[in-house]
């Protein structure tokens, strides 16, 4: 039953849930929003729809997403379910039959060892090294990877890219009075404990 509501939490909360990541993300770096808007308006003149066609062309907004990604991904503990069916030795540490297994990509993505400076919210980090998010390199997997791998994930960031792009070609977006809190709660998903409130006003 548990792993039935993950599977369903993951169809339904997982893609709001990161917008609203991202969008705490943009109202506390406005440089980083006027960054993004600046590439909209050259891909997209003002006053038009923006397409998925548009998307590909927007490296810029792309990697903001993956970005947040990595800081705040929605799934933290990848694999929960999985269950070890023999005992086995990883690392010299024994596994014993029926342990349940996890990956902490939290922690991945937060070790210093791993990306530098990572609490950093830094979109140009992927200029200097273009890291796949889709399974294919196990530091920045937020969909997972291999067999299990999430089979929405193309979906998912077409839907993301998408509403990020709708949302700050139209609008810009400001704190409201009580500001961004970046506190994390992990229910089902990895969500922000305080919700998003701003306040957008529109750009023409
Ligand atoms: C930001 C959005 C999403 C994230 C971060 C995400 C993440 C994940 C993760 C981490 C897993 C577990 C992979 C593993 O066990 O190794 C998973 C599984 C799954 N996801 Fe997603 N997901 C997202 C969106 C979606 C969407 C939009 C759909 C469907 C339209 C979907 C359907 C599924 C299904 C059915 C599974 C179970 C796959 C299996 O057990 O074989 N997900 N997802």
């Amino acid at each position: 039953m548990g792993l039935l509501a993950a599977r369903l939490a993951c169809l339904t909360d997982t893609v709001a849930i990161l917008l609203e990541w991202v969008m705490a993300r943009m109202v506390l770096h406005p440089g980083i929003q006027s960054k993004t808007q600046a590439e909209l308006d050259a891909v997209v003149a003002c006053g038009c729809a923006i397409s998925d066609a548009d998307v590909a062309r927007l490296p810029y907004l792309q990697r903001v997403v993956k970005e947040t990604f990595r800081v705040h991904q929605p799934g933290p503990l990848l694999s929960w379910a999985r269950l070890v069916v023999h005992d086995a030795v990883v690392g010299g540490h024994l596994v014993p039959a029926g342990t349940t297994a996890m990956v902490n990509m939290w922690a991945i993505t937060h070790d210093p060892a791993v990306w530098a400076d990572p609490s950093a919210f830094r979109p140009e980090r992927f200029e200097e090294e273009n890291v796949s998010v889709l399974g294919g390199e196990l530091r920045l997997a937020p969909f997972g990877a291999g067999r299990r791998v999430c089979p929405g994930k193309t979906l998912a960031l077409a839907t993301i890219h998408l509403w990020l792009a709708q949302l700050l070609h139209r609008f810009q977006w400001a704190p409201a009075d009580g500001g961004v809190d970046l506190a994390e709660r992990l229910r089902m998903s990895l969500e922000m404990e305080k919700p998003l409130v701003c306040k957008p006003t529109p750009r023409w």
